[in-house]
């Protein structure tokens, strides 16, 4: 197999990981969680989301964590760092732009009902919110990433075919988005699956700018990995401590752990940039704040090793 020498990891604990949480997390807590996420090597990550509070309270902090982030004692961490944002339309955009992001993600679907229920519109209603926040974003020398959710499977409607994901590609492609996600955003897909939704998006966009975006609902998220590096895809979005999950995709648990991943990839002799110990301190850090412990398997393994006399 030719499997890439080095793998770029976008971890998104922070946002698609705290999203979901029904306690607030306090903007020091996730402040707390960035910086050690820095420290352990983390170099691109979303911070937070500039979508609608009623839509997603966990969000309505926005502003704060961005304005910490803009703080003298992080400037030396984010240093060759990328901080990234989700913005579903205009206003989201302009309030990134006034926080400082450096690069923004617009959110579409390949399941119509899904885009519905995330977003309030439909996936042709959504490409047309997106491609002026695109085309704003990149007159303000603002980098971009496209997600497209249900790329596999969606809870309202089942499986997605392929076509649907190429679709939405095309779409993105067409307005200009740099870099795009396949996102199985319930877990439910398998490598064969996956790797036909990863076809679909490489029809239209370079192998370099493709993600894998896997979450682990039903444990084939590291399958479903290996699948794509199989394909070339070198960039991966996942979470520390296997946190996440989507306000609307009901039953959908946490992006597969950030963890889990550099250890498959570093077992494999492929360099993320990223130390295991770091993301470990980052992901028992979490596990406190949210009062449960982290998960991820390397991370228990690890704290269990770490407990040992
Ligand atoms: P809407 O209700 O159709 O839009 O929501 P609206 O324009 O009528 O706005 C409703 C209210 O929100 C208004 O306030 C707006 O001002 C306000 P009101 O007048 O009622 O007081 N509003 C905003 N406030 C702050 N920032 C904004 C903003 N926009 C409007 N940017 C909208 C449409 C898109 C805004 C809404 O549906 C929304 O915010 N959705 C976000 C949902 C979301 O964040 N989902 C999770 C992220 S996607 C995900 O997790 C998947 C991913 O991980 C990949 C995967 O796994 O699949 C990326
Ligand atoms: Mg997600």
């Amino acid at each position: 197999m030719n499997y890439p020498s080095r793998v770029h990891i976008t971890e998104v604990g922070p946002r698609d990981g705290l999203q979901n949480e029904k306690t607030h997390v306090g903007v020091a807590d996730k402040l707390g969680l960035i910086e050690r996420l820095l420290q352990a090597g983390v170099r691109h990550f979303e911070a937070t989301s500039f979508v609608s509070p009623k839509w997603v309270p966990q969000m309505a902090d926005a502003a704060e964590v961005m304005a910490g982030l803009g703080g003298p004692n992080f400037a030396p961490l984010l240093d060759g760092a990328t901080v990234s944002v989700l913005t579903p339309n205009m206003r989201g955009l302009e309030a990134a732009l006034a926080a400082g992001a450096q690069e923004v993600v617009v959110f579409g679907a390949a399941s119509e009902a899904f885009s519905q229920k995330n977003i309030n519109c439909s996936i042709a209603e959504s490409m047309a919110m997106f491609a002026p926040v695109v085309a704003a974003a990149h007159a303000a020398g603002v980098a971009t990433r496209g997600a497209i959710s249900c790329s596999v499977g969606c809870p309202y409607e089942g499986d997605v075919a392929p076509q649907k994901v190429g679709e939405v590609a095309r779409m993105m492609q067409a307005m200009g988005v740099q870099r795009i996600a396949v996102a199985d955003t319930i877990g439910v897909g398998t490598p064969r699956k996956v790797q036909a939704a990863m076809a679909a998006a490489l029809a239209h966009y370079d192998v370099a700018h493709v993600a894998g975006h896997f979450h682990d609902t039903y444990g084939q998220a590291l399958a479903n990995t290996l699948a794509a590096l199989q394909m070339g895809v070198s960039h991966f979005e996942s979470s520390i401590a296997g946190l996440g999950g989507c306000p609307y995709a009901k039953g959908a648990t946490g992006n597969v752990a950030t963890e889990d991943v550099v250890y498959l990839l570093h077992g494999m002799g492929i360099d993320t940039g990223l130390a295991l110990d770091g993301l470990v301190d980052a992901a028992a850090f979490i596990g406190k704040v949210l009062g449960r412990p982290p998960n991820s398997r390397v991370t228990v393994a690890m704290l269990n090793q770490r407990d040992k006399p």
